[in-house]
């Protein structure tokens, strides 16, 4: 009898699942997480706070199921990508960490892309300000002093490892994230990293998701009542993570993720970079596997948005909106909340609700923000559609895949059927479950990774396909008639 830890260092909680023998979620916590914008653009969050939750999730585990903690094997680790947490010489952090969604680094970004024009081919994607690398030039400019005493810059979920197992370690699909890794090579980019001042010594060493990082360290093992020598997989960032939890490892498997931020994400069986188009071209958690992917900063979160702005619940909203649907609504609405990466790469694109007229009410609003999202989606298909790239059939995680108007609007949208799997909600935590398996029993991915059984699958209604294709292009001319210089 084996179990598996997966956790998921997220934007809004940390998330953790044990899963046993036959890949049964046997047990689940979550611990919420607050985000700090002390200026407009800033997003930031203390590492001490990931580690917080972490041990509150753990200690209860332990008050409620010592049993299955008393037979897990191995940890994987999954988390929010890109975020730059930066460590002194006593690894410990000297500020708060600048997360994914954090844009104060544009013009840092806009000078990288137009000193090293060629790096973007090597390292997957365009230099974005959300990027781990622009913000090592901000810091250079703002916060000289922290800079001078920055000895190692690590992601998050990288921080929790080394409060784990005490060793510096990351994988590679996380560290794709940081516009420094040689995507085809699978090795950091010494010219990427001295772009910005900085050498492969300040980084951690490179894994493969599915190989051990380290081990527990003895003091928490007995504090969690674990066994001995628990095993920390490599893990993946929370894109590939998902991934792997729905088994979209092998060429052409397509999946679309409606968490905080939103993802149209395609498996590939090699590097297929396309910086000109916005699409992320990263390494997979996997060996010898990459994916590409269309990475949107608001998705489910701007339902949460207006929900929390119209004194209504969530899920209470959706599903009042879903009962109103009778076709595309006449309000348009652009989710860039915090500006948008694939397709515009512009930290300054703000959210816009455009045509409101009298008889407006919280539910057309609803569906329009549910739609501006859906949108967003199409032009992340587009993208991939000029990197070579072209979806059959997307699955759907995340918690907006909760609800099924937003999946019938993304089938209309996207013209490709769009599958529900069980549990669909749980995502990158039980990926990096598996990825903690595959570390101990050595299996091949194929085995293990397998999409889970089907809920649902929505196939596109020809009408409303057609119906959405003129509000497609009416929500791109709103962006660029409204966009700033
Ligand atoms: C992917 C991305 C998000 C974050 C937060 O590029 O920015 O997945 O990892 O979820």
């Amino acid at each position: 009898m084996a179990n598996y830890l997966g956790i998921d260092i997220g934007t809004s909680a940390i998330k953790a699942v044990i899963t046993d023998d036959a890949q049964n979620v046997v047990a689940e916590r979550d611990a919420a997480l607050g985000i700090s914008r002390p200026h407009p653009l800033w997003s930031e969050q203390n590492p001490a706070d990931w580690w917080q939750g972490v041990e509150n999730v753990l200690d209860g585990f332990y008050a409620s199921h010592p049993e299955l903690l008393a037979q897990v094997q191995a940890i994987g680790l999954s988390g929010q990508m890109h975020g730059a947490v930066l460590l002194d010489a006593a690894n410990q952090p000297l500020r708060p960490a600048m997360l994914w969604n954090d844009s104060r680094a544009g013009s840092q970004a806009r000078a990288l892309a137009l000193q090293h024009p060629d790096l973007s081919f090597k390292v997957g994607v365009m230099p974005m300000p959300g990027f781990t690398a622009p913000k090592i030039p901000w810091l250079a400019v703002h916060e000289p002093k922290i800079l001078e005493r920055l000895k190692t810059v690590l992601l998050p979920k990288d921080f929790i490892r080394l409060q784990l197992t005490g060793t510096c370690v990351t994988d590679m699909s996380d560290a794709a994230g940081t516009w420094w890794l040689d995507q085809a090579k699978r090795d950091w980019c010494d010219e990427a990293l001295a772009a910005v001042g900085l050498s492969r010594e300040q980084m951690p060493k490179l894994v493969e998701g599915n190989a051990v990082s380290g081990h527990l360290r003895p003091d928490l093992a007995r504090r969690w009542g674990m066994p001995p020598g628990v095993a920390v997989a490599g893990g993946a960032g929370d894109a590939a993570a998902g991934a792997v939890g729905i088994g979209a490892i092998n060429h052409g498997d397509a999946f679309v993720s409606l968490g905080t931020s939103g993802q149209l994400y395609v498996a590939t069986r090699d590097y297929r970079p396309a910086p000109e188009t916005m699409v992320h071209a990263f390494c997979h958690a996997l060996p010898q596997r990459w994916s590409q992917m269309g990475a949107m900063l608001s998705a489910a979160s701007c339902l949460a948005w207006a929900a929390k702005l119209m004194g209504e619940d969530v899920n209470a909203l959706a599903t009042a909106a879903e009962s109103a649907f009778t076709g595309p609504s006449n309000l348009l609405f652009l989710p860039y909340l915090t500006g948008e990466r694939t397709p515009h790469n512009d930290p300054d694109a703000k959210g816009v609700l455009f045509g409101l007229t009298p008889d407006s009410g919280k539910l057309e609003v609803t569906q329009a923000v549910m739609e501006g999202v859906a949108f967003s989606f199409a032009d992340a298909a587009a993208c991939l559609t000029r990197s070579g790239t072209q979806i059959e059939k997307v699955g759907a995680i995340g918690g907006g895949a909760r609800s099924k108007l937003w999946l019938q609007m993304l089938a209309n949208v996207l013209d490709v059927p769009v599958v529900r799997y069980e549990a669909s909600a749980r995502g990158p935590a039980f990926g990096a479950a598996r990825l903690a398996r595959l570390c101990v029993t050595g299996e091949a991915p194929e085995a293990v990774c397998t999409p889970p059984p089907v809920e649902f699958e929505i196939t596109p209604v020809k009408r409303l396909a057609e119906a959405y294709k003129p509000r497609v292009e009416r929500y791109r001319r709103l962006y660029q008639a409204v966009k700033g210089e």
